[in-house]
């Protein structure tokens, strides 16, 4: 029996894995990796591609539709849950890769779940990641809490209301997932008077990563899926 990995690759810098994932990476026999477009590449697989070699590991794509719809999701998850467990089972080293850390809204959380329940002796190892949000912060200059202030982390897919209610009882306010309804946070931001408290980043740690500070450039702005804000 041999382990199952889920290693965290950061959000996008190379630079930004950790030497404990990069060295399982390398020694990894089969990676699986996560794509939701089967037309497009995995995000965390071409973060690793310099770590990786495909004459000695096996490199798996797996698709996970992007959806809420939990009729295509399940399946999904249990054929990845499936593929895992079986070369775990045979003998060879599984790294499941994921962007960011494992444990904060991924996909990994269910796969574990299933894991957990269905093949309880596998050994199972998570690799923490740098996640998008401490990325962003850095890359923007902009500390996230300090002494007794407090963060809260919402993905704006849980809507408008819940937005408007983490501002009024905290500090700083982290939204992931804001391109479905990035037009309603900007006019939440323009109607409650905080066009200056807001920090768009997108694609922190790739080649095409942008800061944007400026209110009138945010609210011009299309995001597209991997961007997030900071709200202070
Ligand atoms: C499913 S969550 C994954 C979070 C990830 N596990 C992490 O630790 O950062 C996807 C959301 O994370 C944010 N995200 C992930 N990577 C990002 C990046 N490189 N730049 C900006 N936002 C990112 C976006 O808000 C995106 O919609």
């Amino acid at each position: 029996m041999a382990t199952v990995y889920a290693v965290g690759v950061g959000p996008g810098d190379p630079e930004l894995l950790t030497r404990k994932a990069e060295r399982i990476l390398r020694s990894a026999e089969v990676i699986l990796a996560p794509v939701s477009n089967p037309a497009e590449a995995s995000v965390a697989l071409e973060i690793i591609r310099d770590f990786i070699d495909e004459s000695r590991q096996e490199i798996i794509v797996h698709q996970f539709p992007m959806t809420a719809d939990r009729s295509r999701l399940i399946p999904a998850w249990q054929a990845a849950a499936d593929l895992i467990a079986s070369h775990a089972e045979a003998g060879r080293s599984v790294a499941f890769i994921t962007i960011g850390d494992p444990l904060f809204y991924s996909t990994f959380i269910y796969l574990l779940r299933i894991l957990r329940e269905q093949y309880p002796q596998l050994p199972i190892e998570i690799i923490p990641g740098i996640s998008s949000i401490n990325a962003a912060a850095s890359l923007a200059s902009l500390p996230l809490v300090e002494g007794d202030e407090k963060m809260i982390v919402i993905p704006a897919t849980a809507g408008i209301e819940q937005i408007k209610n983490a501002l009024d009882t905290c500090e700083t306010v982290v939204l992931l997932k804001v391109k479905p309804i990035f037009s309603a946070i900007v006019e939440l931001l323009r109607i409650t008077g905080r066009e200056h408290t807001a920090v768009f980043v997108e694609r922190v740690g790739g080649p095409r990563q942008l800061v944007l500070t400026d209110f009138s450039q945010i609210a011009a702005h299309t995001p597209d899926y991997l961007s997030l804000m900071i709200i202070k």
